[in-house]
């Protein structure tokens, strides 16, 4: 039997709050005391892979999935799966058009996969088990090699229980420079921030990934404790009003972030796939779970004193932000050195062609949330992932999506593999151009996007970045030229 699920949903509010308690719970003796006068970097620190290659235009480097202790603070730590003993994993820098080769090992206790997200790889090397490659068993190895193509801030996580492990601790960032990117700023003043957060019970140890069982897949299940390059609440000290280069990516499985600076303003110079055609200044960032955003601030304040970055309470679903409390992110302590005046900040413009809707093959997603058996199930144009039929789409083709959320909640969608541009009603390009390939999708909203394929022939997967969303159903397949068919959808249920 089929069953709106939204009905049975409102009709229970009141259970609702107390499920987002014990789903969204704070655990405050959990959250850092950081120590007084130790000596605070410039930038949040970032473990960064080593590369063994001499060749300049190629990054080779390791990667091992293991389980292992890590520290979330001064007198934190938590077993975590991570990418080589850390959490997030090591950065991967490269530069735009570099090959990159990544030697990944599983010592994992679980199958797993590496997915390159927002990259645009050849299809055998975008991590999905079933279409990509087989599974990498516990104690197998798999070797990822391909070309960066577009500078960008960029992420790799598994494509296995995806929601599970990433999760657990499983998510680590490639920066791909352009070292002519018209934006100079002391190397010093860059900086990567991977935002997350990790879900640890009472005695210390991760929370089950079914934790809440059928409520707790359709609210997307959020870490009670926020990190910002695997740290909670790190601070750095700085001299006020020196200007910065923040790459952010959201590696959270459901969380929202909402950055402010005190009413300071961000300059937005780009998104996933680099930069946009103008920058556009904003007093608060929403990143959606799987975005990016590069941005540049001069975080101004008192010589001596503090600013905080901090993550305001989103509402993705359901009042979901009365349910958590003002996140600090980062601590800006000030020197004693006379701040900086305001200077005029870079204006970097990128020149992007624009796509046209004119000719485009017309492709309409509706979201929905039902209730079949008992459960919850998403879906995509009225099936779940397992029941659905792949969009065919040829190369060189261009397809305009309209992607309609008939559900309270809102969803990240994210396709694999090519870029998207953002579209008006009238098909008219969104303005400043960018490269998008995940975008929020907010609650009973509709969103377009025009979308070019190239000649990377296979099949694409497309889902939803919450991804207990993804898993109850929110995915979906583009067949792209004529890839071998593959069982993809058998192996998710
Ligand atoms: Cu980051 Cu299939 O996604
Ligand atoms: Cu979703």
């Amino acid at each position: 039997m089929r069953t709106p699920l939204s009905f049975s949903l409102s009709s229970s509010v009141a259970t609702l709050g107390a499920c987002f308690i014990a789903l969204f719970g704070s655990v405050p003796c959990l959250h850092a005391q950081s120590a007084v006068d130790e000596a605070l970097p410039r930038t949040v620190p970032l473990r960064e892979a080593q590369d063994r290659n001499p060749d300049p235009r190629v990054v080779e480097v390791d990667l091992t999935a293991r389980v292992a202790r890590v520290k979330t603070g001064p007198s934190q730590s938590v077993e975590a799966w991570t990418y080589d003993g850390d959490l997030p994993g090591p950065l991967i820098r490269t530069k735009v058009g570099d090959r990159l080769i990544v030697h990944f090992k599983n010592a994992l206790p679980q199958p797993t996969t590496v997915h390159w997200h927002g990259i645009r790889v050849p299809i055998q090397m975008d991590g999905v088990p079933g279409i990509s490659q087989p599974d990498v068993e516990p104690g197998g190895s798999f070797t990822y090699d391909f070309v960066v193509p577009d500078a960008g801030l960029y992420w790799y996580h598994p494509h296995v229980m995806s929601a599970a492990q990433v999760g657990f601790g499983l998510y680590g960032a490639v920066l791909v420079e352009d070292p002519n990117d018209g934006i100079t700023i002391d190397k010093a003043d860059q900086q990567v921030l991977v935002l997350s957060d990790i879900a640890i019970q009472d005695d210390g140890t991760l929370e089950p990934p079914d934790s809440g069982g059928d409520a707790g897949n359709v609210f997307g299940r959020e870490g009670q404790i926020v990190l910002v390059n695997g740290r909670v609440s790190p601070s750095v000290s700085l001299r006020a009003g020196t200007l910065q280069r923040w790459r952010i990516v959201n590696t959270a499985k459901s969380r929202y972030f909402q950055l402010v600076l005190d009413g300071q303003p961000f300059t937005i110079v780009g998104v996933d796939g680099g930069l946009t055609t103008a920058p556009v200044t904003r007093d608060q960032v929403v990143i959606a779970a799987g975005e990016r955003v590069d941005l540049l601030v001069a975080p101004q304040g008192k010589p001596g004193g503090q600013l905080v970055l901090r993550g305001m309470p989103y509402d993705r679903g359901y009042g979901s932000s009365e349910f958590r409390a003002v996140e600090d992110l980062v601590t800006f302590n000030f020197t004693n050195e006379p701040a900086l005046p305001n200077a005029a900040r870079p204006n970097p413009s990128r020149p992007i062609e624009s796509l046209s809707a004119e000719g485009a093959t017309r492709v309409s997603l509706e979201l929905t949330l039902v209730g079949v058996d008992g459960k919850s199930e998403f879906q995509v144009n009225g099936v779940p992932f397992w029941k659905s039929k792949p969009i065919a789409a040829k190369p060189g083709e261009t397809q305009l999506w309209t992607i309609t959320n008939k559900v309270k909640w809102a969803h990240p969608m994210h396709m694999h593999g090519f870029f998207f541009q953002l579209v008006d009603e009238a098909g008219k390009p969104i303005q400043p151009i960018a490269l998008k390939d995940t975008v929020d999708v907010p609650i009973n909203k509709t969103v377009r996007y025009l979308i070019k394929f190239d000649d990377r022939e296979g099949e694409w997967m497309f889902h939803c970045h919450i991804l207990d969303h993804a898993e109850a159903g929110l995915m979906g397949t583009v067949r792209l030229g004529n890839p071998p068919p593959s069982d993809i959808r058998h192996t998710h249920r």
